[in-house]
């Protein structure tokens, strides 16, 4: 039997065991938006999970707990800083697997005036830093260096991206949105299944890393972790307090500093007192661009999400994407095309443009995306090792996690903050109960080797003391009109962007409500390896067999994709919360 056939057989199989879900159809919703049309028999929707509805605010999160401070926050009268600041410190209690105090991100704000802002708090490279860090004396990658243990771990920016947010546009007292995280780390937490799921699998990994004793991850008496079971974090109580009191100074200078400092020594890993003193997050100007009658606002290097998502809308906005319908053959075989393109760019351009020049208007102009689309052809798959990055002349040179908040006055927040992979390093900074990131793998550790998501990275992106690595993370928000419209953003390493992208338009070209948009079935294409990968289900029979004609590789993975956690603003004000029916992520409103 050939690869069609059997392709084609395991998607008719996946469609016949569907059976207990409506066919043909879909909720109503509010009956705001025009429902999205679903072709007879076809289930594009990973559930038929329903938005939450709410007229003051609306707080999106990997945990209904984290979402639940947020909302209390804004309710009690704090504006959507508050709220979020508020709602990152709880997820650093509750959701251990990426929410952090030992990693790093970026935020995107709308204002109620309708300004935009970004701030980087992505980690840095440590002082002591090198570029061949993670290569033997063969110059070969050491394998998982830079993914587990010590020295993986970069400069944590999180504790003072919050400080910097609230400094600059906080309103309630910064000890009061820290309160509800010290609570829930000193009384305990009721573990979800996914948390309690979590935490056993990596068992081994804690032990292999901190020893049979790992504090809080694994049970003294060797347990495993259930469902409802009380999970209480008195050390991290400790340093939550720290930070309570005392802001940035609360962590990266005192005791916290102390133990992080006194963890690296001790298992080998390089970050200093020095690291921690100087850390700095920065705001910078967003990147923006009109798409149609929106605006995308999102979030420029050391993130290429905000390039890559403008990239990706721009190549496809002269397309039919509605006329030809959701995830036809014709739709999806632009959408693969541009994504190869738009991350063969990323591999080259694109690193901390404090250390790098990336060319980011040269990048989202029009003669420059013309140029990289030019070997498109709508006949055949163009093929990866035949793409490279443009030219431009005058040129010198799963894990994460992510929240949406919008307030009663309108103001926005879409924050996407990470340890890297699961747990990060697996690192429990001893003393401190907060887990370090594993973020040095997103650097180029090697030209043209592959990290952990398999994205490939060049000059750009490579290792230099004091460094941010290049990020996939895309929080974005997107104006109708001049209007706050959307706030969009999820975990996802490398298929952050594109997970995104598709959110983005199956609202702006299909039509979908925002849970609709969510919920719909997805595919990612990243330059490298040259392949489609594809949730069950993400493409009908007929589109799948016409993409293979033309030469894709599709591969249907048993895993999904994106966990989104976004706002839609209906044009009556309401704000629809949609949280990704693929994991545990709850939005709550009021
Ligand atoms: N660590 C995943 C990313 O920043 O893209």
């Amino acid at each position: 039997m050939n690869k069609l056939s059997v392709i084609l057989l395991f998607v008719l199989f996946t469609f016949s065991c569907k059976t207990n879900q409506p066919k043909g159809s879909l909720s109503e919703g509010n009956g705001l938006f025009q429902l999205f049309e679903v072709e007879e028999g076809r289930e594009p929707f990973y559930s038929n999970k329903e938005g939450v509805f709410a007229k003051k605010g609306m707080v999106a999160s990997a945990h209904v707990v984290a979402s639940e401070v947020g909302k209390e926050i804004l309710r009690k009268g704090g504006n959507a800083a508050d709220a979020s600041i508020a709602t990152f410190f709880a997820l650093a209690v509750v959701h251990p697997f990426a929410g952090n105090l030992g990693g790093g991100g970026f935020a995107v704000v709308r204002d109620t005036q309708g300004e935009a802002f970004a701030l980087d708090f992505r980690e840095k490279a440590p002082l002591a830093a090198h570029r061949d860090m993670y290569l033997d004396e063969n110059g070969d990658v050491i394998k998982g260096l830079s993914l587990k243990g010590h020295l993986a771990s970069g400069v944590p920016g999180a504790v003072a991206g919050m400080v910097e947010l609230y400094e600059k546009m906080g309103t309630m007292k910064w000890a009061d949105l820290l309160q509800p995280a010290i609570d829930l780390a000193e009384n305990g937490v009721i573990l979800t299944e996914g948390q309690a799921r979590g935490m056993n699998n990596y068992k081994k990994t804690f032990q292999e890393v901190n020893g049979e004793d790992t504090p809080y991850f694994i049970q003294p008496d060797g347990r495993e972790w259930q469902t409802g079971e009380l999970f209480i974090q008195k050390d991290l109580a400790e340093s939550l307090k720290r930070i309570q009191s005392d802001g940035a100074k609360g962590f990266y200078e005192g005791i916290t500093a102390d133990l992080l400092v006194k963890e690296m020594q001790d298992g080998g890993g390089i970050i200093s007192h020095e690291d921690l003193e100087t850390y700095d997050a920065v705001w910078r100007e967003p990147i923006e661009k009109d798409y149609k009658e929106y605006n995308i606002i999102s979030m420029p290097p050391s993130s290429s999400g905000g390039v890559a998502l403008i990239q990706l809308m721009k190549l496809v906005e002269p397309y039919p994407l509605k006329e030809w319908g959701w995830n036809s053959a014709k739709t999806v075989q632009v959408m693969i095309e541009d994504e190869r393109r738009v991350y063969a760019d990323r591999a080259k351009w694109m690193g901390d443009q404090d250390f790098v020049k990336v060319p980011l208007k040269e990048l989202t102009s029009t003669p420059y995306l013309s140029e990289i689309w030019a070997s498109y052809n709508e006949n055949k798959a163009s093929l990866s090792s035949e793409i490279e990055a443009g030219k431009i002349p005058y040129y010198e040179s799963d894990q994460t996690t992510h929240f949406s908040v919008v307030d009663k006055d309108g103001m926005a927040v879409s924050i996407t903050t990470t340890l890297n992979g699961a747990y990060g390093s697996k690192v429990v900074v001893d003393g401190a109960g907060f887990l370090m990131n594993n973020e040095m793998d997103d650097f180029s550790i090697k030209a043209g080797v592959p990290n952990m998501f398999g994205l490939i990275g060049n000059k750009a992106n490579e290792i230099q003391p004091g460094k941010r690595m290049l990020s996939s993370m895309t929080p974005t928000i997107v104006e109708k009109n001049g209007d706050l419209f959307l706030v969009l953003g999820t975990p996802g390493g490398s298929t952050i962007i594109t997970s995104v992208y598709q959110t983005l338009l199956n609202v702006v070209e299909h039509g979908m409500n925002m849970q609709q948009a969510v919920n719909a079935l997805k595919f990612h294409h990243q330059w490298l390896p040259d392949k489609v990968f594809m949730e069950t289900n993400a493409l009908e029979t007929q589109a799948l067999s016409d993409l293979l004609s033309l030469g894709y590789i599709m591969e249907i993975q048993n895993r999904t994709l994106g966990r989104m956690d976004c706002i839609m603003v209906h044009p009556n004000g309401v704000l629809e919360g949609a949280s990704d029916p693929r994991g545990e992520n709850t939005s709550v409103g009021f």
